[in-house]
């Protein structure tokens, strides 16, 4: 009972801490790719899976091979113009009115996403700013997102690292930052494959 109360206490504290906010917005929320559910929203999304992630992009780093649904896509122009700053970043979305509690974060490059005026509200499905997710994290974001296709969304990043990307190539990116050894055993079988 008193280590509930106590473990309680802390998560409260946690949460009240601010983080900076490195970008935030409101756009629309898409959905372009899924690791868990190939075949979710009646698609096929293995080709997209097998693409090389922009914050890894000097190295490459596939979606598959991050094995998570977590990767969020964003603007790709301004993640191209500073990769260190966003990249693993955790992402807070908000959409009808409930904020996010999943480990999100900063993975990919968005182009729709850097297409048009930031301040856009009119949804264009060749620019409107807003972020990219996976099907199922769409689909947990907004019951509605695979239907209707795109979905209203406000969002921050914020500055705290739940991936380690490698985005100054030559290196290794070692992953997950509460789960490094998983990364780690999954490239010591890759390069036993190769022997
Ligand atoms: C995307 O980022 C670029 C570079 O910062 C900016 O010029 C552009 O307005 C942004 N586009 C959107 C839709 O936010």
């Amino acid at each position: 009972m008193k280590n509930q109360m106590l473990s309680s206490i802390g998560l409260f504290a946690a949460s009240a801490v601010a983080q900076t906010v490195l970008n935030s917005g409101s756009g629309f929320g898409t959905l372009y790719y899924d690791v868990s559910d190939v075949n979710g929203c009646q698609d096929d999304f293995s080709l997209q899976n097998e693409g090389f992630v922009e914050c890894n992009f000097f190295t490459g780093l596939s979606l598959d091979q991050m094995n998570t649904d977590y990767v969020v896509a964003m603007n790709y122009t301004l993640l191209a113009g500073d990769l260190a700053k966003y990249c693993g970043k955790k992402v807070i979305v908000t959409s009808n009115g409930v904020q996010s509690n999943l480990p999100l974060f900063i993975g990919d490059g968005c182009a729709r996403c850097a297409g048009g005026p930031s301040t856009n509200t009119a949804w264009n499905p060749n620019g409107a700013p807003g972020l990219d997710f996976s099907y199922t994290v769409a689909q947990e974001l907004n019951s509605n997102a695979c239907f209707a296709g795109h979905f209203d969304i406000t969002w921050e990043i914020v500055d705290e690292t739940l991936y380690n990307f490698d985005t100054n190539a030559p290196g290794q990116p070692t992953g997950p930052v509460n789960q490094r050894r998983s990364v780690n055993k999954r490239s010591e079988r890759g390069s036993r494959r190769r022997l």
